[in-house]
């Protein structure tokens, strides 16, 4: 089976964007499975810069793209996603996008949720306040509007009632409006003709896909960190975002997802509150972000970076079922004297390999550090291993050796063509 699931190995904004573009020249369709407009993925093509959110990232290269039952969608944000792509001159007809009929609607009550939790929260999450955690919270409620509703209007009444009797209980109490059944009924009769025409489903057009051996990517969105189950719960997003979602989040078989490959930035970031045991908030971390240009894509936020955590991307490769890797942003690594790479944690005398479950200990973590020279000349820019400076190469086989998966693509700047191949993931297991 020809196909390859793409997700993020650490804490989200790993380069997942640019590598899925990179890949999508090699398959036929791209298919989101989880996630929502949470996600801010960029595309860099020469002059041009694509920033997608709920778009699956296929749709830069015009390959069929599919928005799977497995996300939740604001429907007017990917109508406003849709315009934009449209104005940057990317052609998003139904021709080009489905969106499954059994994904569930973010509305703007999930939003407002959102940021009302957000705010009265003594211990913050810092979500994107895009509303996902109380969509998938409608979800598995079982009483959320899902796509397919758009299509029925005679049936949103009742479905809005239901979903308005728990919500506005829960607004009562955080002391806001109650939502008015009738203005939500009519936004949504007003948003349903220029969603319908992208409703389908999913499984069918994966099904059809499969039959005729065409190959498929599937684009993964936040990372394993970020996990619903393996993250640093409570500090994560609502969904799961490991590979196996891929299969649930689609509607295709687990042996669907072929080669998984784990997006690495070369160190680490993180955007929110909760545990970073290699954080440096002093110059080298200042210094990392600079150079590396790290600011939220859907938030602005400012993003913490930090060190290569091993530990941790060892741990995710095996919890998200990751085959090999993409390292990302080598690049911003050019031109340090010194390069840390956490191998262990230290507590309270103890030794840990791995990351222990619990938040408090998390956040206490000590890190344990093995150092690497650096190199003088640049790797930026570079598309083969020849070009790269043998003490980069040094770096690579060592996160190699500590993580426990094999480099597959090496990316050295946010342009697509700066992207060095070891091995085709399409091709090679
Ligand atoms: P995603 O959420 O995983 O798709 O990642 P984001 O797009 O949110 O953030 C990654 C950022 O790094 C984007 O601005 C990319 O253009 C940029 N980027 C990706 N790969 C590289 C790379 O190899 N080097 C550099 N310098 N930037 C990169
Ligand atoms: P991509 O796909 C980085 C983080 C938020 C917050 C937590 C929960 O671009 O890598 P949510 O709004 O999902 O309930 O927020 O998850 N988060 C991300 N961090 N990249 C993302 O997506 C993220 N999506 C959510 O910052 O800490
Ligand atoms: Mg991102």
């Amino acid at each position: 089976m020809a196909n390859v699931t793409v997700i993020g190995a650490q804490w989200g904004d790993e380069g997942k964007g640019k590598i899925i573009d990179w890949l999508s020249n090699r398959a036929e369709m791209v298919v989101r499975f989880q996630g929502g407009n949470n996600a801010g993925h960029t595309i860099v093509v020469g002059e041009k810069t694509y920033k997608l959110s709920l778009l699956p990232s296929g749709v830069v290269q015009g390959k069929r793209s599919i928005i799977g039952n497995g996300v939740v969608v604001d429907p007017w944000s990917l109508l406003e996603e849709i315009a934009k792509a449209g104005a940057a001159g990317l052609a998003v007809t139904p021709d080009i996008l489905v969106l499954a009929e059994n994904a569930v609607l973010v509305l703007p009550l999930h939003r407002e949720l959102d940021a009302l939790r957000e705010e009265a929260a003594s211990q913050k999450l810092g979500t994107t306040k895009r509303g996902i955690g109380p969509a998938y919270e409608d979800k598995v409620g079982r009483r959320a509007i899902r796509a397919i509703d758009l299509k029925d209007p005679a049936s949103l009444p009742g479905k809005i009632e239901r979903l308005l009797a728990h919500h506005n209980v829960l607004r009562k109490g955080f002391g806001a409006a109650e939502v008015d059944a009738g203005a939500l009924l009519a936004a949504l009769n007003g948003i349903a003709p220029s969603i319908a025409p992208y409703i389908g489903s999913s499984w069918r057009e994966l099904d059809a896909a499969r039959k005729a051996g065409k190959r498929v990517l599937f684009e993964g969105a936040q990372a394993v960190l970020l996990d619903i189950d393996h993250g640093t719960y409570p500090f994560v997003t609502s969904s799961n975002t490991v590979a196996g979602q891929a299969a649930a989040g689609a509607g295709v078989s687990p042996r669907a997802i072929g080669t998984v490959l784990g997006i690495v930035k070369s160190y680490t970031t993180r955007v929110g509150e909760g545990p970073f045991p290699t954080e440096l908030k002093d110059a080298t971390g200042e210094k990392l972000g600079e150079r590396g240009h790290e600011f939220g894509t859907v938030t602005g936020r400012k993003r913490r970076c930090g060190w290569f955590d091993a530990v941790l991307v060892r741990q995710t490769c095996i919890t998200g079922g990751v085959d090999g890797i993409a390292l990302t942003k080598l690049d911003v690594l050019d031109g340090f004297d010194e390069i840390r790479v956490c191998t262990g944690y230290e507590l309270d005398g103890q030794h840990f390999d791995y990351l222990p479950a619990d938040a408090n200990i998390q956040a206490r973590l000590v890190p344990v550090y093995e150092t690497l020279e650096g190199w003088k000349d640049t790797t930026a820019g570079a598309r083969s291993w020849a070009d790269l400076p043998a003490n980069a190469i040094k770096y690579v086989r060592r996160v190699e050796e500590l993580i426990g998966a094999p480099v597959a693509l090496l990316s050295t700047s946010p342009d697509r063509d700066d992207t060095i191949m070891v091995s085709d993931p399409f091709v090679d297991r």
